[in-house]
């Protein structure tokens, strides 16, 4: 039982290691939504067309700027878009920018806009050569996409077929494994010891708000729940216990990552819908909710504000924030291009509220 139950709690301002903000008419909302809670963002770059290249990342960073609320200081953190033809020198254009932090490896077909991702990882070796050199982060979504390997199986076989190699082939190169979802996955990340110059770990992973809260039962509950629709797919209820067990265990390696990915409702409830949950506009009150519940409240503030920016060696938030119990119902939908957008657990009531 618990002895004291906390009314509010304070901390430094966090960041969001892993968004989805779309591009042009969405950024009105997107940047608005993330705005409110974070300070910064790493922005995927799986538009259509893919972010590139560094002169593509620039521009996209504008028209993210340009969207700000105003008085906003937001700050998005561009990132590149892995395939088979990007070059070296381009890592030396991106690090050279200020602007890209990490380069993205989506396995092609893995994903929402993965088509032009890597076919084949040796092609990108002379790549990954050039960002261990110039400590430039890999993101990985870390699924095989073999059609013959069951869904629910796909990120622990891209762990044993595929990262075991990169990690052995590029011992200095940092490395996040973006939204895992598995035992495996934590596992994984905890056995690897390295860090870098700094002290801080070459190999970490994002875990996401939704991947906290729910086992794969959630998509399934009394019917097809496509808002419960991820990649990777949400997991068996061990596995979501391996990563509550790996987010609130204080280690640095386990950082915020909403990956919140919009899709307009009619594209998610469809024949064959969009994958992607919106947690950007209730996400430190789904992540209190889910440390609240592990009675970890405490470890909260290193998770979402201090082992990231650690990761990723920029300067932790100066300013925090407050979560106050109080209660608030999250909107059945919201306003989105495309007509609207149904947050993650539309209608349900959440135990904090963010002060403004
Ligand atoms: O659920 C997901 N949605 N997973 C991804 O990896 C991509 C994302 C998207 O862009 O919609
Ligand atoms: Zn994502």
């Amino acid at each position: 039982m618990q002895q004291f139950q906390h009314t509010q709690i304070t901390l430094a301002r966090p960041d969001d290691w892993h968004l989805h903000l779309r591009d042009d008419a969405a950024l009105t909302y997107t940047v608005a939504w993330t705005a409110t809670q974070f300070a910064r963002a790493i922005v995927m770059p799986n538009l259509k067309p893919p972010v590139v290249n560094t002169a593509q990342a620039l521009e996209y960073r504008h028209r993210i700027l340009t969207a700000r609320p105003k008085g906003s200081s937001f700050q998005p953190l561009m990132t590149l878009y892995l395939t088979d033809t990007t070059l070296p020198a381009e890592i030396e254009r991106a690090k050279a920018s200020g602007a890209v932090h990490a380069v993205k490896l989506y396995p092609a077909g893995a994903t929402t806009n993965s088509a032009s991702g890597v076919t084949d990882l040796d092609r990108a070796y002379p790549v990954f050569e050039a960002m261990q050199q110039h400590g430039m982060p890999l993101l990985i979504h870390g699924e095989v996409t073999d059609p013959e390997v069951d869904v629910f199986d796909r990120e622990a076989v891209f762990i044993e077929r595929h990262l075991l190699r990169i990690r052995h082939d590029f011992p200095a190169l940092k490395i996040v494994l973006e939204h895992i979802t598995t035992a495996q996955a934590a596992s994984f990340v905890r056995e690897q010891a390295a860090v870098d110059a700094r002290g801080t770990p070459l190999l970490a992973a994002t875990i996401t708000a939704h991947h906290l809260l729910y086992s794969r039962n959630a998509m399934f509950s009394g019917g097809m729940r496509p808002h419960y629709y991820c990649l990777p797919v949400l997991k068996r209820e061990r596995h979501r216990l391996a990563l509550v067990a790996a987010a609130t265990s204080g280690d640095a390696r386990f950082f915020l990552g909403t990956d919140s990915a919009p899709h307009a409702r009619a594209l998610k409830e469809a024949a064959c819908g969009c994958a992607g949950c919106l947690t950007a506009p209730h996400a430190l009150e789904l992540y209190a909710q889910a440390f609240e519940q592990a009675g970890a409240l405490d470890r909260l503030e290193a998770f979402a504000s201090h082992f990231g920016a650690d990761f990723y060696g920029l300067p932790r938030n100066p300013g925090q924030i407050t979560l106050r119990r109080v209660p608030q119902c999250i909107p059945e939908h919201l306003p989105y291009v495309g007509g609207d957008i149904v947050p993650l657990d539309a209608g349900q009531t959440l135990a904090w509220s963010l002060v403004a």
